[in-house]
């Protein structure tokens, strides 16, 4: 039964610890530290620094009930997306977790698409392309981004590899004339083969290519593709059974493997592979996933607190808040539940955050001191990939000293000098940062989306809260191109806007 604001005991709880400050907690139960962590595989979780103690985190458990029954629905294929009356399948593309005739089938599947990928790469590796370029947005652009970008110690150099995401051409103005269209691959990821800013990228690097070079497409749509253009048997599949934000670990992934090779590729996966495991396997009091889920409820719907910072200390990970927010606010960021009733409880929180430790000298003041406490997700990686002892000292210095400040706060000299404390945070250490640990801590990400959707009874697989902007920009676009008057434009203030538009323009 999804949550509800009265969940026997769990606000009582709350007020009980209400006015304890967190460095009390550590301080009564010594062995917090230990018993609030746990590792699985290259991560330790710490949630030592959560505003629970014990009794609070059993009736928190309580609510876990119903997900073990739910990871194993998902993992065998059960249609867990039900207003597109779908699977969720991406544990398919990497685990051989999932029972029963869907489960098999996607894996079947999975692993064609995989062998035809992995002789794609072969191929491309050993002609004279020398730049790989990957258009797609959200999903099709999000994983790939992040991995090449955060595993670039791993890439073996054989390629330059290029992203085009934004509708905004100054990207393609400002990245065409540093490649030679005969050396360049174009990887158009786009599962619906539909998405505006993708086909327009496509067009124009297609028109650019004007037949040199070489045109690759991953998507579900294979008839769209070939009808834009790209040849039979440089599409690689999608499925409906495997939402975009949760894709990496298909063929949109193919400029990871690419820029990576296919060994490491796979190791993203057997990462992935081995957290799908632990999470299916595991006890809720034992299960990263669950742990993660339930302490974002508790900051959530007990605490009320409306924001949740993602805050990695590896610059390797700039992109790991803009990949959260798309998995988390895209997948939770609903109000109405699947049985279509309206959720009485808060769901997502607004996901944001930025690398430390440059953040600490941009929000980080509001963080502790601000009037709002924002819990936060620490990620710090044990050992680094460089030759800078003394720099990897300091960031480790700081990640652990922004958790405790965070947390314990200190009595100042003068009011305005004072840390209140009490801001919650956990933090995920990874041993290095490696394909395989990338890949665990994208999966626990997921898993606890899926948790969180459980418990809150909303749909982690659907998003159509997008379309209506997409649907007005559609019709807008006419009228910019001049093709359509501005006074067919209904709304009011857009009309005044567009006429000022156009107005400037003709200016
Ligand atoms: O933002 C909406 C969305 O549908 C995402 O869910 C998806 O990842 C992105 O657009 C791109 O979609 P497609 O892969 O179909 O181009």
């Amino acid at each position: 039964m999804p949550l509800t604001p009265d969940w026997p005991g769990l606000r009582a709880h709350a007020m009980r610890l209400a006015d304890m400050p967190l460095r009390q907690l550590m301080v009564a139960d010594p062995e917090r530290a230990r018993d609030f962590s746990l590792r699985v595989g290259p991560i330790h979780a710490c949630f030592a620094r959560q505003r629970y103690d014990r009794d609070a985190l059993a009736a928190l458990f309580s609510l876990a009930a119903p997900l073990p029954d739910a990871f194993r629905r998902q993992f065998d294929g059960g249609r867990v997306n039900r207003s597109e009356d779908r699977p969720a399948l991406h544990t398919a593309l990497r685990s051989d977790l999932g029972h029963g005739a869907q489960a098999e089938a996607a894996r079947r599947s999975a692993r064609d698409a995989r062998d035809r990928m992995a002789a794609m790469v072969a191929d491309l590796e050993s002609s004279d392309i020398t730049d790989i370029v990957n258009i797609g947005i959200g999903g099709s652009d999000l994983g790939p981004r992040l991995a090449v970008q955060s595993l670039a110690e791993f890439d073996r150099g054989r390629f330059r590899t290029h992203f085009l995401f934004n509708a905004d051409a100054s990207g393609v103005q400002r990245l065409l004339p540093q490649l030679d269209p005969a050396r360049t691959a174009v990887v158009l990821v786009s599962k619906s083969f539909g998405t505006q800013e993708t086909l327009l990228n496509g067009g124009i690097l297609k028109d650019w290519l004007a037949g040199r070079g070489r045109l690759y497409a991953i998507s579900a749509a294979t008839d769209a593709a070939i009808g834009f253009g790209v040849p039979a048997d440089r599409v690689l599949p999608m499925w409906d059974w495997v939402g975009g934000r949760y894709s990496l670990w298909s063929a949109v992934g193919f400029t990871v493997a690419l820029a990576l090779g296919m060994r490491r590729f796979d190791e993203l996966l057997a990462g992935a592979a081995d957290m799908d495991r632990h999470v299916l396997e595991s006890p809720p009091e034992r299960n990263l996933a669950v742990w993660h889920a339930l302490t974002l409820v508790w900051n959530r719907n007990v605490l009320g607190h409306a924001t949740h910072a993602v805050l990695p200390y590896d610059e390797r990970l700039d992109l790991l808040p803009d990949y959260l927010q798309q998995l988390v606010m895209e997948s939770l960021g609903k109000t109405v539940r699947e049985d279509d009733s309206a959720s009485p409880v808060a769901t997502v929180p607004v996901l944001w955050g930025a690398t430390g430790t440059s953040s600490q000298h941009s929000f980080f003041q509001a963080l502790h001191q601000g009037s709002d406490p924002v819990p936060a997700d620490f990620i710090g990686v044990v050992t680094p990939a460089h030759r800078y002892p003394q720099s990897h000292s300091a960031v480790l210095a700081n990640l652990l000293a922004q958790s405790e400040a965070l947390a314990n706060g200190s009595a100042g000299s003068s009011p305005q000098k004072h840390y209140p404390g009490g801001r919650p945070n956990s933090l995920l250490l990874l041993d290095a940062l490696n394909p395989r640990s990338l890949g665990s801590l994208l999966a626990m990400y997921e898993h606890s989306v899926y948790a969180l959707s459980v418990l809150w009874g909303v749909n982690a697989f659907d998003q159509w809260g997008v379309e209506l902007g997409k649907r007005l920009a559609g019709s807008l676009l006419p009228v910019l191109a001049g093709e359509r008057p501005v006074d067919a434009v209904e709304d009011p203030v857009t009309r005044a806007l567009l006429g000022v538009i156009r107005a400037r323009q003709a200016d």
